[in-house]
């Protein structure tokens, strides 16, 4: 008997229900009552996503609970995890792909909403910033990329998303349990270590944005022997952290959640309350740093982000505003 394919609506929504009640035991009356189904179809449908890979228990005369989410990135993991209202509302799930954010980017020209995220398994052509590439461990990291289409935000303040962004990931990763921190202007670094890179694109005219892409690479369950050996000592992932593998999951659920969160808070409030809990998760500012610039290097003590996103480094010639560029945080003195 060939096994009839999962209705993947009502799935989906048996799926969301159970997600929503955590560890708690639904009833299969309180299930089909919610969703106008009969007993036999929800029983279907538990079955169906069993096959699936979720474990779901059924608790004696009590009811079903969701114990065990598959290890996969695509819309049925993803959407009963997600509490937003734009933000992976439309989903473009890949086993493989060159670059998440060329794929993005692609979708945006031909006119993609705001909040259509694309994610991948695996990453042939992975982009980093600055020109470089960006390496990922196919299966057990999270690459994936946003397409968000501020209304009414200058050009000039596009930069500012960066850093929304570079707090939405950061949050996720403290969720996750690592103590996550941001090294201007959007890397995260744990213990030094880098575990998540961020690169936004635009596309933009002076007085207007019409569309960004915010590409997010996170080194969530990689090992050791994923990482190039150039790597090793400056990268880490959550796995490495804390010696357990995280949901993936529910951490890509996390983020996106998050970037929604922080990006109203930007639309509504401005870059103010940005800038302040940017501060606040800060690993640059404090610390001795070396910028290297196109063709020179500032070094000096990074005091503050301004109102701009900015980074305002002391030298000895007096304050510099570093606007782009790779920071390197020297050694605390002392
Ligand atoms: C950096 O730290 O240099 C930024 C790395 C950004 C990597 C992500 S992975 C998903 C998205 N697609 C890409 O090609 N790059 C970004």
């Amino acid at each position: 008997v060939i096994p009839e394919p999962i209705q993947s609506e009502s799935a989906e929504l048996v799926l969301a229900f159970l997600a929503e009640a955590g560890d708690d035991v639904v009833s299969g009356e309180a299930i089909s009552d919610k969703l106008g189904l009969t007993r036999a179809a929800v029983w279907k449908h538990v079955e169906a996503l069993r096959g699936q890979g979720y474990r779901i228990d059924a608790v004696a005369t009590r009811g079903y609970r969701l114990v065990a989410v598959p290890d996969r990135l695509r819309a049925l993991e993803l959407r009963p995890l997600l509490n937003t209202h734009d933000v992976g509302q439309v989903l473009h799930c890949f086993e493989s792909l060159g670059s998440t954010s060329d794929h993005a980017k692609a979708l945006a020209e031909d006119g993609a909403g705001h909040g259509e995220v694309v994610v991948t398994e695996a990453q042939t052509m992975g982009r980093g910033r600055r020109g470089r590439g960006w390496v990922m461990a196919p299966g057990r990291n999270v690459a994936f990329s946003v397409v968000l289409r501020p209304v009414g935000l200058p050009t000039a303040r596009a930069p500012e998303l960066t850093l929304v962004a570079s707090l939405a990931v950061c949050d996720a990763l403290r969720r996750a349990g690592v103590d996550a921190g941001i090294k201007w202007p959007n890397d995260i670094l744990v213990n030094g270590r880098k575990i998540a890179g961020i690169l936004t694109e635009l596309a933009a005219e002076p007085d207007q944005v019409h569309w960004v892409v915010v590409g997010v690479g996170v080194n969530v369950n990689a090992r050791e022997e994923d990482f190039p050996p150039e790597l090793l000592g400056q990268a880490t992932s959550v796995f490495l952290e804390r010696g357990q593998v995280a949901p993936r999951a529910l951490f890509l659920a996390a983020c996106l959640t998050l970037l929604e969160e922080w990006y109203d808070r930007h639309a509504e409030d401005g870059f103010g309350p940005i800038r302040e809990a940017w501060t606040v998760r800060s690993v640059t500012l404090g610390r001795e740093v070396a910028v290297q610039l196109d063709g020179r290097e500032v070094v000096g003590t990074a005091e503050a982000l301004d109102d701009t996103g900015a980074l305002l480094v002391r030298t000895a010639a007096g304050l510099e505003r570093i606007t782009s560029g790779d920071v390197a945080l020297l050694r605390p003195r002392g």
